[in-house]
């Protein structure tokens, strides 16, 4: 091949090199720009960076970077020129801009010096970011705004969280006070109690006593009269004395059961067994109830709170069978276990209706809580319609339960 026409194929290269790199330059998807490394003026600019600046490729022509408007802000442009001439690459990641249109940009610049046929070159690579910045940016505020709403949220938690312990406190203070009031009010029903029963006592002994034995001393004159009346021939004054000493004995008996109803002897005497055998019977005589008693364990009562608490209740539930129960049989029943008293009064009735159990009126039952609840126990109330009721009471008597049975 002549020299010619090796030449003629090198410069064929070269042309089609040429084209390539400038149909690279003319389609890339970054900006590029030449500047002159010496003078610092712009030699070329591609496409893409007219749109992205909004400059045409004249008005770009022979600047130097800082005299054109996006650059312009940049105060560091010269300086950053100088800094490129001696160290031959500089970067920026993120560099504002604004277009010529004013529009907002952000750009990654990457400046490179080479050299090409003995001259400078600076070769700017700069490529739009503004899409990644933005995105960057509202995630970054998105993550602000969810802070700050987990502050306001956090401090609205700790605001409900004090509230709510003030109310706690509030309401524990409150339970207390209610607590120690219910306290009062037993300490004051059972004081009621011991003070009814000691004027019940009183009161019993009194009449049994006084008017008693009064009554019985005029029983005892009348009949004496009546037989020295008798003796005298006066039998029709006798007869009206005789009359006037069954009414004195009438008397008598109704004194004695006003009495023995208002606090049996019997319970002061010999104790709450033989006073409840006495009042189960006497509950038969009166009503025509059978009624049946059972003690297991029970000796005589030292404790008269004890013993008057066993014996109201019984009253109490008796007087229930009663009036409420409809019932032809009752039984009571007293037992000592190892540590507690059970005391059971169960009736063959229609049973307690599930609703007078706890009713704020039912006084009686009430009364009878209160009573067991001073000792220390508890009271089981339970019926079933036709198989009749059950009261079952608990009180405790092992150490520090009140004294033994
Ligand atoms: N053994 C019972 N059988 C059926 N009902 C009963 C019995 N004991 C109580 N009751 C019911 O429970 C209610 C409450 O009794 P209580 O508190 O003693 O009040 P009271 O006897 O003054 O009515 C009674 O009114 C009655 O309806
Ligand atoms: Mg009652």
């Amino acid at each position: 091949m002549s020299d010619i026409a090796k030449r003629k194929r090198i410069e064929d290269e070269l042309k089609a090199s040429e084209v390539r790199y400038r149909r690279l330059f003319e389609t890339a998807k970054d900006g590029i720009l030449f500047l002159d490394a010496d003078t610092g003026r712009i030699t070329d600019a591609n496409p893409f960076l007219q749109d992205l600046l909004g400059y045409s490729h004249a008005e770009l022509l022979g600047k130097m970077l800082w005299e054109i408007g996006p650059f312009r802000d940049i105060a560091a442009s010269r300086g950053a020129f100088r800094k490129l001439q001696r160290k031959k690459y500089i970067r920026y990641d993120n560099l504002p801009l604004e277009t010529k249109g004013r529009r907002h940009r952000h750009v990654e610049f990457v400046s490179n010096v080479y050299r090409v046929n003995g001259t400078e070159v600076i070769q700017c690579n700069i490529r739009d970011i503004t899409a990644r910045y933005q995105a960057e940016q509202a995630l970054a505020d998105t993550g602000k705004l969810l802070e700050q709403r987990v502050e306001a949220r956090t401090a609205e938690l700790l605001m409900a969280n004090r509230l709510m312990k003030n109310m706690l406190d509030e309401g524990k203070r409150a339970g207390e006070m209610i607590a120690k009031s219910r306290e009062r009010l037993r300490n004051l029903s059972g004081r009621l109690q011991s003070l009814l029963e000691e004027e019940r006592t009183r009161i019993s002994r009194e009449i049994h006593d006084v008017l008693g034995q009064t009554l019985t001393a005029m029983k005892m004159d009348l009949s004496l009269i009546s037989r020295s009346l008798a003796s005298d021939g006066h039998a029709g004054h006798s007869a009206k004395i005789r009359e006037i000493e069954r009414n004195v004995n009438n008397i008598i008996r109704t004194v004695r059961r006003i009495a023995t109803d208002m606090r049996p002897g019997i319970l002061d005497e010999l104790g709450v067994a033989p006073a409840l055998e006495w009042l189960v019977k006497d509950f038969q005589k009166r009503t025509g109830i059978s009624g049946k008693i059972v003690l297991r364990g029970v000796d005589r009562t030292t404790d008269t709170v004890l013993s008057t608490a066993i014996f109201r209740i019984v009253q109490e539930a008796l007087t229930n069978v009663m009036r409420h129960a409809a019932a032809s049989q009752v039984t009571v029943s007293l037992e000592k276990m190892n540590n507690a008293l059970i005391l059971e009064v169960k009736d063959n009735g229609i049973g307690i209706m599930e609703e007078r159990i706890f009713h704020s009126k039912s006084l009686g039952l009430i009364g009878m809580r209160e009573r067991v609840l001073l000792l220390g126990g508890e009271v089981a109330i339970s019926g079933k319609p036709g198989e009749g009721t059950l009261v079952r009471v608990t009180i405790p008597t092992g150490s520090g339960a009140i004294s033994n049975v």
